[in-house]
């Protein structure tokens, strides 16, 4: 590791929670890689220090940590809109003061998007920052041109469970036409502090230096080239940031897993057979739609892998098909031959994996983002089928529909599941091509990691 006054040092800063600090580390793993005397300090607030601590990380990468100003009860999810104030509000001052004690002089800063204090830490003390926006451009552009959708008097929306969540909006620059449900936040009328935050970051971010996106070029192009038509500071698409250059060159490691036992049940299962089924890393279902999907996924009598974080004992008990667990190695499991298709929340991290792996996806979409990804997914790409959710029930998808749907969307020898393998196929084709040596997400990358140097000189 570098550590002279001459090195090149970045500080990344991601948000706190699993979904945006993986993407942050492997971006920070793909730059690391292109450049040995490159520095990357890596600061999380310091109850996030052991689970990255845990995981290799290359030596030109530090770790660094800012004291837990944020309340644990709130990373855990129990409450998000007190979680995205405290964001918000508190990581400033102990972030600024780590940054004036660092050494060597910083290059840049990398700064979640949703961290826009950020900004002021940069301007304050003379040092470039750039935003990662570790969600799809689609919800980037959905929430940059927020306006409109107040313009053409949808937002807010009283209820999008009838007709008008059907209603299609067209107007949104780079967004094919989408269902007003489709749409995260019209509807949001508790969360409008939140929301505030996060639009107004957003808007920020485009007084960054410049603006990175974990997607890549064949997926999402009219959105990033309609962006770039509006923005004008310098846009990378460097995605999917997956530690695809672990998995490619150190294959021997790979094999190495603390917990083996999952990959030998996986190893027992015929090829493609498997339903992958999670939810992300931190958010949860109420006890009976756990329960309804246990029974479907039961009833549905293919074969599957669950990863039911806290209530994986209480699951385990009755399940002759599948293996429940509380947490696996995500990535591989979607890379093993077993696995055919992907029961997922639609996190944008999750749905760039699947898309990596070639695997089609089952959408379970709990809010936000996810929400939007789904259509991406169905609708767009066309890799996945929905799961419904019964109409006045809102959030609650019924074992019937869970069993039917599964069966349907693993079927090795229907129509419908061939198709959506073969366009996951195709995805991971135009995925592979973006990400090797001269595709779009590397070259967009080696832009990104000159425009630092060259800000360093
Ligand atoms: C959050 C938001 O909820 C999501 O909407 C947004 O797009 C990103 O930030 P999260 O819900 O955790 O993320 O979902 P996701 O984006 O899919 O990220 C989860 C990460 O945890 C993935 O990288 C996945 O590989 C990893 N994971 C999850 C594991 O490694 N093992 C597991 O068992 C479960």
């Amino acid at each position: 590791m570098d550590t002279t006054t001459s090195a090149v040092h970045v500080v990344a800063i991601p948000s706190p929670g699993r979904g945006h600090i993986n993407p942050m580390m492997n971006l920070c793993k793909l730059l690391a890689s292109s450049d040995d005397s490159l520095l990357i300090t890596f600061v999380v607030t310091e109850e996030w220090l052991g689970f990255i601590g845990s995981a290799p990380t290359p030596p030109n990468i530090r770790l660094r940590s800012i004291p837990n100003v944020i309340p644990s009860e709130l990373v855990r999810g129990a409450d998000l809109a007190g979680f995205v104030e405290a964001v918000y509000t508190k990581m400033e001052a102990p972030f600024e003061r780590l940054l004036e004690e660092l050494e060597p002089k910083v290059s840049c800063i990398v700064a979640d998007t949703y961290l826009s204090w950020a900004l002021t830490v940069g301007k304050r003390l003379n040092v470039a920052v750039a935003s990662l926006w570790p969600m799809a451009p689609s919800m980037f552009s959905i929430s940059y041109h927020f306006d409109l959708l107040k313009s053409n008097g949808h937002f807010p929306i009283d209820d999008l469970s009838g007709e008008r969540g059907e209603e299609r909006v067209n107007y949104i620059p780079g967004i094919s036409s989408i269902r007003l449900a489709d749409l995260p936040f019209v509807s949001a009328k508790k969360g409008e502090a939140a929301l505030g935050r996060v639009l107004g970051a957003i808007s920020l971010s485009t007084e960054s230096q410049s603006l990175l996106f974990t997607s890549f070029h064949g997926i999402e192009n009219h959105v990033i080239d309609s962006l770039r038509t509006k923005i004008r500071i310098p846009i990378y698409y460097v995605g999917p940031t997956i530690p695809y250059m672990t998995l490619q060159d150190m294959p021997q490691k790979a094999m190495e897993h603390p917990n083996p036992d999952y990959f030998d049940w996986l190893d027992s299962q015929p090829k493609s057979s498997v339903l992958y089924v999670s939810l992300g890393s931190f958010l949860s279902v109420s006890g009976p739609q756990m329960d309804e999907i246990a029974n479907g996924l039961q009833a549905s009598g293919v074969r599957f892998l669950w990863v039911a974080r806290g209530d994986a004992t209480r699951l385990q008990e009755g399940s002759n098909m599948g293996l429940v667990v509380p947490w696996c190695d995500q990535l591989r499991v979607l890379c093993h031959s077993s696995v055919g298709g992907f029961l997922t929340h639609c996190g944008w991290n999750s749905t760039m994996e699947s898309v990596y792996a070639g695997v089609p996806m089952l959408t379970f979409p709990l809010l936000w983002d996810q929400i939007t990804n789904a259509k991406l997914i169905v609708e767009d790409w066309k890799v996945g089928l929905r799961l419904k959710q019964e109409v006045g029930e809102k959030n609650v998808v019924r074992r019937q529909e869970i069993a039917q749907t599964v069966k349907r969307f693993m079927d090795l020898d229907g129509d419908e599941s061939g198709e959506l393998r073969r366009r996951a196929r195709e995805m991971k084709e135009i995925c592979e091509k973006a990400i090797k040596k001269g595709g779009s997400s590397e070259t967009n990358l080696r832009a990104f990691f000159k425009e630092i140097v060259q800000g360093h000189k």
